[in-house]
């Protein structure tokens, strides 16, 4: 949600807080800001809008100083503007925060009735005059945050300085993370390995209720009841490079045309090619031994897995129960002993998902989880990891991640389909080599780009659309009007085709292009009926189908995008391209923020 950094060394920190920024900036940019420390002045230059605002202010109006902290943001509470952006100051303390103080009403109030003045809407500033007030009672800097933290509910991770010690920058985490970096004579706190890549790979994670002590010497590591803990220090394999976008517009662009690649890295990583098997890649359960499966993600990996339900249930016969984080992991769903539990998330820390692993930990459930990095909470808090082999995924639209986790999840459906003896070893031989042919499919279907171009510009003059889809292409309906709602603002829908006809055929004129995902499969010609409806409402039909999908199609279309025939096992991975290069189209038409939409963030890690 949020981005924080902060820097004590030996060289003008400002500069190098903004490079981290820039590393960060995909969690969240209303807004940002540095505070540093230099010959006990404490300064701040902040700057609402992307971190570009906040560097021509820098180049400005410099700030010197050693020490430093910084923070990109994703507003919770208080509009993105200037006055909420961190840091924040309270007296002799700055501090950046990431998460939610879901107590800091109370709080507020408490120092408000005490004489404190905020100038802020924000939870964060709240924490800062919690701790100047213990400041004012004498107590020391360490002492002084140790107290107010243990005031705190909710979600937090902290960076906080201090005027008057320009040898320390106390961290604390109690849900979003929090990583230290360890530099020679250098030291770093930042959200994730990838802000900190540049100066350093040795980090080490801390745990929820840490709190952590940080000085150019190095670092000292206290649990939520201040006793000492010791935490592994590990090489990082956060990328040391920014991610550029190649000769792309836009980072979506350039990661809707990585996917040939990437789903080919991920296949490989659990398929044996050369023998056509299934790979023999460690699960941490026996698909064999375990009657059900719970599922849950959010977003686009939610619908990811909802496409794996329908693969498990059909190849392996495994009953999949699957549900959106933000409502599993509060709807305390019986789990069986037998069952197990698998988590899809592309960046490893959203918040929601992250709580439903917990419960099912709780009910001591085995944990897996398809993350696409490795060091994330979610991947460390797992029994068994299954890794996408996406590469860092900047646009906050996901587009490689998604299919790399369909990929993925294929994959795993054939493994267990393997173990609890539903498939023969010739079918295993001919779904494998499908499979394979994945990224050939996708590199077919990133040639119709252009045409699909053509597509988009009827769609960005409209302002409703509904996607239809039937079997696995009715969660892709799904995922292609998240994509398209995202990125261009227009308001879409996706829905089951046989659930039209149920209420929403009532929403059917011409003003609302249909957007029908259906390849000529076992239910087509169901489908078929539900375009008919369509039309005979006058609906304008956008038909997504194969050559002899569009040649059976007995109805006149908007428009038909013919893709490749393709296996139907396949068709959920390969139709997921056209579907995005809808949307992207679509908002480059709009003239909308592709990579960074107005009110996203990339990764979620607040509820
Ligand atoms: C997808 O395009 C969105 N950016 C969003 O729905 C995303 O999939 C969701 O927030 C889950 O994120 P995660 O995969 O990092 O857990």
């Amino acid at each position: 949600m949020c981005g924080i950094v902060g820097i004590v060394g030996h060289s003008p920190v400002a500069p190098l807080i903004v490079d981290a920024l820039k590393r960060l900036e995909y969690r969240g940019y209303d807004s940002a800001g540095v505070a540093t420390l230099d010959h006990g002045d404490l300064a701040r230059r902040r700057a609402e809008g992307k971190l570009v605002n906040l560097e021509r202010r820098l180049a400005s109006e410099p700030l010197g100083g050693t020490i430093g902290i910084g923070h990109t943001r994703w507003a919770t509470h208080g509009v993105p503007n200037e006055t909420n952006a961190h840091p924040h100051f309270a007296e002799n303390v700055a501090i950046v925060h990431n998460g939610i103080i879901e107590n800091f009403a109370e709080l507020r109030d408490e120092l408000s009735s005490e004489g404190f003045v905020f100038t802020s809407q924000t939870d964060t500033e709240v924490v800062a005059h919690l701790i100047a007030r213990e400041l004012r009672q004498g107590k020391a800097p360490q002492e002084a945050a140790f107290n107010a933290l243990k005031r705190l509910r909710g979600a937090f991770a902290l960076a906080i300085m201090f005027r008057g010690d320009e040898d320390m920058i106390i961290g604390a985490r109690n849900g979003p993370p929090l990583a230290v970096g360890h530099g020679e004579g250098e030291m770093y706190l930042g959200s994730d390995a990838i802000a900190l890549a540049p100066f350093t790979d040795s980090i080490t994670y801390l745990e929820d209720g840490d709190w952590v002590i940080v000085r150019r010497g190095g670092m000292q590591i206290f649990d939520m009841d201040g006793q000492p803990v010791e935490r592994a220090c590990q090489k990082s394999i956060g990328t040391s490079f920014l991610v550029d976008k190649g000769n792309h517009r836009h980072f979506m662009e350039k990661e809707i045309h990585e996917q040939p690649e990437v789903i080919s890295h991920t296949l490989a990583n659990y398929l044996d090619f050369s023998t056509s098997r299934v790979g023999a890649f460690e699960t941490p359960f026996d698909f064999a031994k375990i009657d059900r499966l719970a599922i849950s993600a959010c977003g686009t990996a939610y619908l990811a897995g909802l496409i794996g339900k329908y693969w498990f249930e059909r190849y392996a016969r495994l009953p999949v129960d699957i549900d959106i984080a933000s409502e599993f992991r509060y709807r305390e769903m019986p789990l069986s002993k037998e069952s197990a539990a698998l988590f899809i998330s592309q960046s490893g820390e959203t918040a929601d998902t992250l709580a439903s692993l917990r419960y099912c930990r709780s009910e001591g459930l085995p944990i897996s989880a398809i993350v696409n990095v490795r060091e994330s909470t979610i991947a460390r808090e797992s029994d068994g990891i299954f890794p996408t082999l996406a590469g860092p995924e900047i646009g906050v639209a996901s587009t490689k991640a998604f299919t790399c986790q369909l990929s993925v999840l294929a994959a795993l459906a054939l493994k267990a389909a393997k173990a609890r003896g539903r498939i023969t070893f010739e079918e295993e031989v001919d779904l494998v080599r499908q499979l394979s042919e994945a990224p050939r499919y996708a590199s077919q279907v990133l040639k119709l780009s252009e045409r699909i171009e053509s597509v988009a510009r009827e769609l960005s003059h409209v302002r409703h659309v509904l996607y239809l889809g039937r079997d696995t292409n009715y969660p892709l309906a799904m995922e292609g009007a998240l994509k398209l709602k995202e990125i261009s603002y227009i308001h879409a829908e996706g829905y089951a085709a046989g659930e039209l006809k149920h209420g929403p055929i009532a929403l059917i004129d011409e003003q609302m292009p249909v957007i029908v995902i259906a390849p000529h499969d076992h239910i087509f010609e169901k489908t078929v009926s539900n375009m008919q409806e369509v039309a005979a409402r006058g609906g304008r039909i956008i038909l997504i189908t194969d050559e002899k999908g569009a040649r059976k199609a007995t109805i006149k279309t908007l428009d038909t995008i013919v893709m490749p025939d393709v296996p139907e096992f396949l068709s959920p991975i390969v139709y997921a391209l056209p579907i995005q290069l809808l949307a992207y189209h679509t908002a480059v038409f709009m003239g909308t923020d592709v990579d960074q939409p107005r009110n996203l963030a990339k990764s979620v890690t607040v509820e």
